[in-house]
């Protein structure tokens, strides 16, 4: 087994020293969602894993991606910051309330035309993307007991050398736990397995917030 280094709170401290600094309107994106949903805030992804996608997405030059779980616009804000002016981030999830404490934000930061936000059931929404532009990346964080759909329907609107990155395919352990049978649970359980020995994909896991897995399309 390789050496690796467990991740304390110290260590974890010293990994946000040392990166980009977040920008001045996400911190106040981040607070304010913290104000207004209180322990449900925790659904936000961490900053250093804003500032990977945000990477990601300017260095594959992507102009078209897709969000599933917007939540209140810090991941899409993060996401859309790295698109050209004429590129697109097309936003799914079921939820009025939270996304539109993000849309001012989006606003004020200049990326509202960059932004689509469809409220809807993401599965309908990615079922009925054109094939055409093709998706260059996209990133998927709603309800775990659909990512294997949520995969099924991006997987053919991806180009080749595309990139899908799915949030939470550590699950705080949970998965771990045979006694754990919950809907999420299994749904996790069920993705991790069903991607491994794809032939379309190659596929890593990555220790970057609650785990995240990034799929190459071959
Ligand atoms: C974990 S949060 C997303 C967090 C967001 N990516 C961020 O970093 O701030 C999950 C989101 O998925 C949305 N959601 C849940 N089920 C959905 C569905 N079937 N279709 C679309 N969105 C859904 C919820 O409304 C919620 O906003």
């Amino acid at each position: 087994m390789a050496k690796i280094t467990s991740l304390t709170q110290d260590l974890y401290r010293f990994m946000l020293r040392n990166r980009t600094a977040e920008d001045q309107l996400l911190g106040e994106l981040r607070r304010e969602t913290e104000e207004k949903v209180g322990a449900l805030a925790g659904m936000m992804i961490s900053e250093e894993q804003g500032l990977f996608l945000r990477i990601l997405v300017a260095a594959i030059g992507a102009r078209q991606v897709v969000e599933v779980g917007t939540f209140t616009g810090y991941s899409a804000a993060c996401m859309a910051a790295a698109l050209p002016a004429d590129g697109r981030l097309l936003c799914c999830d079921v939820s009025e309330e939270w996304t539109s404490i993000g849309a001012p934000y989006w606003r004020r930061s200049g990326l509202s035309d960059r932004i689509e936000l469809r409220i809807a059931p993401a599965l309908d929404t990615l079922r009925a993307l054109p094939a055409d532009p093709p998706v260059d990346f996209a990133f998927v964080d709603a309800d775990k007991h659909h990512y294997v759909d949520y995969f099924e329907a991006l997987l053919p609107k991806l180009r080749t050398n595309g990139l899908l990155a799915f949030d939470n395919v550590m699950w705080h352990n949970w998965m771990m736990d045979a006694a754990n049978q919950d809907a999420e649970t299994i749904g996790i359980r069920e993705f991790n397995d069903h991607i491994l020995g794809d032939p379309r994909i190659e596929t890593v896991m990555l220790h970057v917030g609650d785990g995240l897995t990034l799929i190459r399309k071959l």
